[in-house]
């Protein structure tokens, strides 16, 4: 990719092992206008933490801002057995070198979108901030060129069967994201479950050395560790977040369906569950414009993943 068609882009994460792999990627292959951090995996004030820990590791010069720390509605979930109590367990993170930008990362949201349209929301987290930014400003997500998320999954989920876990963490939130006026991109567990570390990639990283290679090495090393400890269908842990960014900077790589997805937030055993209508998808893989003229949500089913991976790592070896 060049360096002109670097697109720009506004984070929202919560790092977070995989957010701190999805932040190397975005220092690596994107203009990133700011990141605003949620309390998800960990609270609020580790997920900001981590943030200005990893800007300065990379000595990426980013704003960080921090926004809410707490779901709409929903009781608080976190995931420390995953992530570790800090949101970066297993790692060697410097002290901070630089303070956050503001505490109103709805407010930052909302300017960025204004003052530049066609800038793409890469959320990575609960998507609390991203709903109180629509909730606040009518026109903020028409003013987006799209929201590409990673959360969800057409096929069950992982904190809970039916869920995933950002997802759950704010259902009611998820669902004004995903009737956003914009195109809404679920990178979703279907897809992520397509890009996993295992020894051998941990190691490939520690040849590349540096300290991106070393974090992201370091992040893999510890979720390999504690595999076992959750659920998912795969042989490996699965890289999630920076999939979702790689959909923005890397498209050609990934394929995907848009139909219609809603969140469930009702629900003894569903709660938090993203529906993708699935009835309208032609063996092709592509669901019949005329019907679906209306829809903004895609759900993004497949990636290369072999070549994510490599990705992840050529972007590790710009700080080698
Ligand atoms: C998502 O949940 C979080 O624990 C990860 O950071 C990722 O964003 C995966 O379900
Ligand atoms: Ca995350």
């Amino acid at each position: 990719m060049t360096e002109a068609a670097r697109p720009r882009i506004l984070i929202d994460c919560d790092p977070g092992h995989d957010d701190a792999i999805m932040l190397v990627c975005a220092a690596a292959y994107a203009d990133v206008v700011g990141v605003v951090t949620v309390g998800g995996n960990v609270a609020l004030e580790h997920t900001t933490r981590n943030a200005l820990a990893i800007a300065t590791l990379l000595d990426w010069d980013v704003p960080v801002h921090a926004g809410a720390d707490r779901p709409l509605l929903a009781e608080q979930v976190t995931a420390p057995e995953v992530h570790g109590e800090s949101g970066m367990g297993g790692t060697t993170l410097p002290e901070p070198d630089r303070e956050v930008a503001g505490y109103d990362g709805i407010g930052f949201l909302i300017e960025s979108a204004h003052a530049e349209e066609g800038l793409w929301l890469v959320p990575t987290g609960p998507l609390t901030n991203v709903a109180l930014a629509m909730r606040c400003d009518r026109s903020f997500s028409s003013r987006l060129a799209g929201i590409c998320l990673m959360g969800g999954g057409a096929e069950g989920g992982n904190i809970t069967s039916a869920a995933e876990f950002n997802v759950f963490a704010d259902p009611e939130a998820a669902a004004i994201v995903f009737g956003a006026d914009c195109p809404v991109r679920m990178c979703g567990l279907d897809l992520t479950h397509q890009v996993t570390g295992d020894a051998a990639y941990a190691a490939r990283l520690r040849g590349i050395g540096g300290p991106a290679a070393t974090l992201v090495a370091e992040v893999v090393e510890d979720e390999l560790a504690n595999f076992g400890r959750y659920a998912t269908n795969t042989e490996s842990p699965p890289l999630h977040d920076p999939v979702a960014l790689l959909a923005v900077t890397h498209p050609h790589l990934f394929a995907g369906t848009v139909t219609p997805i809603e969140v469930e937030t009702g629900g003894h055993l569903s709660r938090g569950a993203t529906v993708v209508d699935r009835r309208l998808v032609t063996a092709q893989g592509t669901a019949p414009g005329a019907t679906l003229a209306e829809v903004r949500t895609e759900w993004v089913h497949t990636v290369d993943g072999p070549a994510a991976l490599d990705l992840i790592a050529d972007a590790c070896a710009r700080w080698a």
